[in-house]
């Protein structure tokens, strides 16, 4: 089955963005540990990172079209992107909302709400990188629907 995992805006400068907030893992080493996460679980993991909301926008539109499960970490569109709701709503396999951080938490007041969590299968947050591979393994056990 495949699996797409999509990371939005800053999540490109993993490792070397506020690491004692999201830790010491670079994008390119987290992408290959969903790789390897993935072909553990019998999953063809493919992982994009943009900084271009419209871009996430097509990638979602596809996902839907296609029927493909979704593992979103949306970044900071998470907390304000009503066309990032909208995307989200129209998903018919399964959607795991992903944080590195716990955004609940965090002193931010705009950071505690989500336009993604009303749609996902299952919202992780806060287990670091490791929750890539909790989502990876929700999908593997849920299944496409
Ligand atoms: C994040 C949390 C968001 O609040 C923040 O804007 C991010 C990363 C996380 O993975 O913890 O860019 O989604």
């Amino acid at each position: 089955m495949k699996v797409l995992v999509l990371n939005g805006p800053n999540l490109g400068r993993l490792g070397r963005r506020q690491p004692e907030i999201y830790g010491h893992t670079t994008h390119d080493e987290l992408a290959a540990l969903c790789v390897e996460w993935g072909s553990g679980l019998g999953l063809e993991v493919e992982v994009r990172q943009t900084n271009h909301e419209g871009e996430l926008l097509d990638r979602l539109n596809r996902a839907a079209d296609e029927e493909t499960p979704v593992v979103l970490n949306a970044a900071a569109w998470t907390h304000y992107s009503l066309a990032l709701y909208d995307a989200c709503a129209q998903l018919t396999a399964p959607l795991v909302e992903v944080h590195i951080s716990e955004p609940k938490q965090r002193p931010e007041q705009f950071r505690h709400t989500s336009y993604v969590e009303p749609h996902a299968a299952a919202t992780i947050s806060g287990q670091g990188i490791d929750g890539y591979r909790q989502a990876l393994e929700f999908i593997a056990a849920r299944g496409a629907h």
